[in-house]
C-alpha cells in the first residue's frame, strides 16, 4: 500500500468523528410519529368487545375501483334477476337500489342461489344480452389476446373445444360452433341433450340453445364462476377483460356463421370452402 493511500491513525480518527457528527442530527430529529403504537393485522385487542383489533368492514363499503354488484358489468345479470334474488331473500317489497352496493350477506347468497328458471311464464331474462360498454376494435384485439392466453389452451384457437389440454385427456369443452371448423377436428361425443355447439348449462334447464345464441351475460357468469369441468377465471381476468374476451368469442362465432354477408362476399367465403358456407346455407341465409 502506498503512503498516499494510507490515512494513518489520525486520518481514520477524523473520519470516524465526522461520521459520528453526521449521524447526530438524524437521531435527534427522529419524529415521534414513527414510534406510535399500532396493531398488526389479526392482532388481538382488549379495546373492542369481540377482541379483534381489525374492524369488520361496514356494510356498503365501496373499495377503490370496485364495481357495484348490481352493475351488469360486474355480474352479467339483468336488474330483473337482481330483483328476484332480493325477493327470494325475503325482501319482496323492497326493489333493489341499483345505485348502492349490495350488502355482503345478500351478495354471498346471490352467488350460491340457483338462477331463476328461464322457462317460467314470460321467459324471464336472467342474463344481459348486450355488452355493458361499446366494443371497439381495440377491445376486440385485447379480447383476442386474453382469449389466446386464458381460453385457447382448452377451447382451442378456433373455439371448437379442441385445445392442447383436451388433446391430453381433459373433458372436451363446449364448442362455440355448431359445425366442425377444422378438417382435423375429432367429433366430440356429446350428450344428446347438448349436441355440438349447444350449451350444456342451458341443457340443465331443458333449454336447447346453440352457444352463438346464448346471451353474453351467461358467458360472463361462466368465466366468473366456472362451469362443470371448467374452473373460475375471476381471479385472473378483470371484469372488463371478460367482456372483451366474450366479444372475441362472438367474432369467432361470426367467422363460422356469417348469415348476413352481402351475397357477393358470401359466395367468396363459400368458394373458400370453410364452415361459414355450410352454416350459411343451413341457417337459411343467402343462397
Ligand atoms: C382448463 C380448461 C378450460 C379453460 C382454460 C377454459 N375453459 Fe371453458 N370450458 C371447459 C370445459 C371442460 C367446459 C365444459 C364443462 C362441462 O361440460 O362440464 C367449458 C365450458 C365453457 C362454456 C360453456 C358452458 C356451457 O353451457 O356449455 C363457456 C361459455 C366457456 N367454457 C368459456 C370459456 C372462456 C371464455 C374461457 C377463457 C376465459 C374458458 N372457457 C377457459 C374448459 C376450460
Amino acid at each position: 500500500m502506498s503512503a498516499t493511500h494510507d490515512r494513518g491513525p489520525t486520518g481514520r480518527m477524523r473520519l470516524l468523528t465526522l461520521a459520528f457528527l453526521l449521524s447526530l442530527p438524524a437521531a435527534g430529529c427522529r419524529q415521534q410519529m414513527s414510534d406510535q403504537p399500532y396493531y398488526r393485522p389479526l392482532e388481538g385487542s382488549e379495546f373492542f368487545a369481540d377482541g379483534r383489533a381489525s374492524r369488520p368492514l361496514e356494510n356498503g363499503v365501496v373499495h377503490r375501483a370496485q364495481y357495484l354488484d348490481t352493475d351488469p358489468l360486474a355480474t352479467g345479470l339483468t336488474p330483473d334477476e337482481w330483483a328476484r334474488v332480493f325477493a327470494r331473500q325475503g325482501n319482496a317489497s323492497k326493489a333493489p337500489d341499483l345505485a348502492t352496493p349490495t350488502p355482503i350477506e345478500n351478495r354471498e347468497a346471490a352467488v350460491t342461489l340457483p338462477r331463476y328458471d328461464q322457462r317460467a311464464a314470460g321467459n324471464p331474462k336472467v342474463y344481459v344480452e348486450g355488452f355493458p360498454f361499446a366494443i371497439t376494435s381495440e377491445d376486440l384485439d385485447r379480447g383476442q389476446e386474453r382469449y389466446t392466453i386464458y381460453c385457447a389452451v382448452c377451447h382451442g384457437a378456433l373455439g371448437n373445444g379442441q385445445g392442447k389440454i383436451w388433446e391430453r385427456g381433459y373433458l372436451v369443452p363446449t364448442s362455440f360452433h355448431t359445425s366442425m371448423v377444422s378438417p382435423h377436428e375429432v367429433p366430440a361425443k356429446n350428450a344428446p341433450a347438448s349436441p355440438l355447439g349447444y350449451s350444456r348449462g342451458y341443457a340443465l334447464w331443458d333449454i336447447k340453445i346453440p352457444m352463438r345464441e346464448v346471451p353474453v351475460g351467461y358467458y360472463f357468469e361462466v368465466i366468473t364462476k366456472g362451469y362443470g369441468g371448467m374452473p373460475s377465471y375471476s381471479a385472473q381476468i378483470a371484469p372488463a377483460d371478460r367482456w372483451r374476451i366474450i366479444a372475441y368469442v362472438r367474432a369467432l362465432q361470426y367467422s363460422q356463421h356469417a348469415t348476413d354477408l352481402p351475397p357477393a362476399l358470401a359466395d367468396k367465403v363459400n368458394a373458400a370452402g370453410n364452415g361459414a358456407a355450410t352454416d350459411t346455407k343451413k341457417a337459411g341465409g343467402h343462397p
